[in-house]
Order: structure tokens, then sequence, then C-alpha cells
């Protein structure tokens, strides 16, 4: 087991992990050309430090995001080591155990997976020097959809031992997009090792397009014992899975009044590689339509909706964390989310959604007029209901083939394992010496 001294730097504790990850992270694979022209030039320093003032703390990531570890990890830096100014000679330093600081390995490049010990250990090791940190609190196998089984373990061996051996990693887990993938890899980790993920991310599955996560639980699901007994939530709880987090509600843009163009000569960085079909584009826009008709934006509707229902159906099923709303003395459990924006404006939209969404828990409506309120989640909970699934008709729950046909890793065999030599395992060897002398 690991330690549970918070002395040395890589050793902070280890309580279960859904006592200790926050319900709502920032991802920030929107810190990428993928999503966004030019990463450098996005107010990222400005989003990170107004999360942290709206209380999100905690920030999800990837070396697979092209520059995003660096831009979060410099954002982050700023704010543990800000500059005193005359309005302010004395600012506070954001501490290292004031956020929750999620990063992953094993995915390179579109096509290039590494899932060796050797790699998953540099790349966690260049991910704390990118982050300006000693330790990651989660780290999971990168989209591990897209290699064997075996390499899979292998991977979350390796985490652990980082966990256990070397103290740079806290918690470990998976992530994915098929969600009966990320059942099947939970229950063999549980065979072969006896302990169980402490955490699966799974994207783009719990959206108003794609329920399949929380199917059937979510509202309108249905409900046979046969399909609960099935069901991605069931199978990963029986797993010992402890936390499940969606991620991508906007279906990685999808889901938004501009949506994603159907050619790619459009200027959207999305267009160019969203796995979405043309007719799923289409068939999004049309929900577009329909929510503006009814005086909503889409992105507005569909982050209520997954936040409103995921906060609920994976408390149900046992694999939400702890939350105490601000002001109450009353805890409980709710679903974790992860959002990505690539402006102040939509981060504050987002946190706004998602207050009222825990606040409107089990709250009936209250004849209030509040933006935010029950009466507003019932208004999105019968639109998306009534109006914008039977307008999916077939592309409800709808997923797309992850690999998609013809895949191939293009790392070579003989690459596998092979790291750089660009100082990165010194520096840490280097670091390590110097604190075991001391
Ligand atoms: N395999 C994995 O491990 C995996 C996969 C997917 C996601 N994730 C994590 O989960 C995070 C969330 O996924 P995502 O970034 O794909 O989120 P998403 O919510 O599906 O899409 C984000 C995009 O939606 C738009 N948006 C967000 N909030 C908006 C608002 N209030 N109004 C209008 N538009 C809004 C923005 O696009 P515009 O720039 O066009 O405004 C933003 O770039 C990622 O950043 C990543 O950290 C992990």
């Amino acid at each position: 087991m690991a330690s549970t001294t918070a002395s040395s730097p890589g050793r902070a504790p280890r309580p279960p992990l859904n006592t200790v990850l926050p319900p709502l992270l920032l991802g920030t694979a929107t810190f990428n050309t993928q999503y966004v022209a030019n990463p450098h030039a996005m107010p990222y320093r400005d989003i990170v430090a107004r999360a942290i003032a709206l209380g999100v703390t905690g920030f999800d990531t990837s070396p697979y995001y092209g520059p995003s570890e660096l831009l979060l990890g410099e954002a982050l830096h700023a704010l543990m080591n800000p500059t005193p100014t005359p309005s302010n000679p004395n600012p506070t330093p954001l501490q290292r155990s004031d956020f929750f600081l999620v990063t992953k390995a094993g995915r390179i490049a579109a096509t290039e997976f590494d899932y060796s010990p050797s790699w998953i250990r540099y790349s966690v090791l260049r991910s704390l020097q990118r982050l300006h940190v000693p330790y990651l609190d989660l780290v999971y196998t990168h989209d591990c959809e897209f290699v064997t089984p075996g390499e899979v373990l292998a991977a979350v061996k390796e985490l652990r031992r980082l966990r256990d051996e070397e103290g740079v990693v806290r918690y470990v887990g998976i992530s994915g997009f098929p969600v009966n993938v990320l059942c099947d890899l939970a229950e063999m980790i549980y065979k072969e090792t006896g302990e169980p993920l402490d955490a699966v991310l799974s994207y783009g599955h719990l959206t108003v397009q794609n329920r399949r996560l929380g199917l059937p639980f979510v509202e309108g699901g249905g409900k046979g014992q046969a399909d609960v007994e099935g069901s991605p939530l069931v199978r990963l709880k029986k797993a010992g899975v402890d936390v499940v987090l969606n991620a991508s509600m906007l279906g990685m843009g999808l889901l938004t009044s501009k949506g994603i163009p159907v050619t790619d000569d459009t200027g959207s960085p999305l267009a160019k590689w969203h796995p979405s079909p043309p007719e799923l584009r289409l068939a999004c826009m049309k929900l577009a339509e329909l929510a503006a008709a009814a005086g909503e934006r889409l992105e507005s509707v569909s982050l209520r909706w997954s936040l409103a229902e995921w906060a609920r159906v994976a408390a149900e099923a046992g694999v939400g964390v702890d939350f105490t709303s601000p002001g109450s003395s009353e805890g409980r459990k709710i679903g974790v989310a992860v959002c990505g924006v690539s402006s102040t404006p939509e981060l504050e939209e987002t946190v706004a959604e998602w207050r009222g969404a825990v606040s409107s828990l089990g709250q009936e409506e209250d004849g209030s007029n509040d933006k935010y309120g029950p009466a507003r989640q019932k208004k999105v909970l019968s639109l998306v209901r009534e109006q914008l699934w039977p307008a999916l008709g077939s592309w409800l729950d709808y997923a797309w083939d992850s690999p998609g046909e013809g895949f191939v890793n293009t790392r070579k065999d003989s690459n596998r394992g092979v790291v750089p030599d660009d100082g990165v395992i010194a520096a840490y060897e280097k670091a390590k010496r110097s604190r075991q002398s001391r």
C-alpha cells in the first residue's frame, strides 16, 4: 500500500477517492489545436484562475493534448507563485493540496500508443515536470480501447508501482470511449490484480444524444431487471470501481449552437477530426433549432441535462463522490463531471448550470424564476425528453466505433518502451537522490 505520510512531496494521503475527488473538474483538452486555432493565444491563465475562484479545484489534462499540460502547468505555477502588486502586496499562494490534478499516459498521438511500463513511467515523470508538481493526484491510461487488455494491465500495474514505490501518483484509473470496453477492462483488472480501479473516465456517453453510460437509470431510459444487471454502472460498481467520471457533456462540441460543420473548410478545428458522421452532425444541428425555438441554447440545455442526470444517476449507482453544498451541514453523494471550455464566460455558464443542477437535486419546482433553479431544470428535462430525443430518431444513443475500422497502432513494436534521452528521467532521479540524502 502507498504510504500515508504527507511530509515527503510524493506521499500525499490516500483516503478513498470518492471522499477527496472534487465533483466538477475543468478539462483542458481544449487547450489544444484540436479545439482552438491557437491555444497559446487563448486566456488559459484567466480560465484556470477563474476556475479556482469559482471553487472548481480539479483539472484534467493529458500529454496527448498538445501544449495542454504546459499551459495548465504554467497557469497553476503562476497561482502558486503569485506576483505582489501595489494593490495586493501579499497575495496568497495556491498550495499543491488546494487542487486535484489529473493526467493520463499511454496515448502519444492520434494513432500512436505506448502502454509499456518504461513509457508510462517516462510519461508520468514528464507530466510532473510540465505541470511543476511533485505528485499527480490521478493518472489514467489514456484511451485504453486502442490497445490490448494485456497492455492495459501492464500499464495499470506500472502506475500502481509509481504510486506505491515512487509516490508520484495517488490514484489510478482508465479512460476511453466504448463503455462496454471500459467495463470489460475494469472487471479484468480487478480479477487479475485483486485490486479495483480507483476511477474510470467515460466521455460522450452521458449526453442528450448518447445516454449509454447511464442507461437504464436516466430519466425515460426504461428499467427492466435484465437491463439493470448488465448496465455499465452496475458492472463498474461490481468491478469495485470507486468513482466513474462523465466527460464531454457537449459531445466534444457536437451539442452546441455552432455544432460541428460537415465540411472541414469552415475554419472549425473540430470539423477536421471529430469522429461523428455527417448525418449525426446534421441531426444535432436540428437539436440546436429546437432548443432555440424553446428560448434556450443547445449548449445550456445539454450541459444542464448531463450535469443534473449524472449527479443523480452516478450517486444512485454508488460511483459518485462526497458533496456538501455551501452553507449546508448535510452531505450527499453526487456524480463527477468533467467540463471543457475555451473561455471564462463558458466556464462561468458551466459552473452556474452545475450549481443549479446540484441544488435542484431532489427539489420540487419552487415556482421561482431563477434562471438556474428547479423550474428551469424541469423545463430542460422535458424539452430533452419530449422534443430532442424524438428528433434524434435512430441517432439517439448512437456511438461511433472506437477505434475506427482499420486502426493500426503506428508505434512500431521495436520502439515500444524506448524513451527519449531528454533529461526528464535524469532530472527526476537527481531530485530523488537529493531528497533521500536530506
Ligand atoms: N479519453 C479521454 O480521456 C477524454 C476524452 C474526452 C474528454 N476528456 C476530458 O474531458 C474534458 C471535457 O471534454 P470536452 O472538452 O470534449 O467538453 P465538451 O463540453 O464536450 O466540449 C467542449 C467545447 O464545447 C464548447 N463549450 C463548452 N462550454 C460552452 C458553453 N457554455 N457555451 C458554448 N460552448 C461551450 C467549447 O467550444 P468552443 O470553443 O467552440 O466554444 C468547448 O471547447 C476534456 O477537456 C478532457 O479533459 C477526456
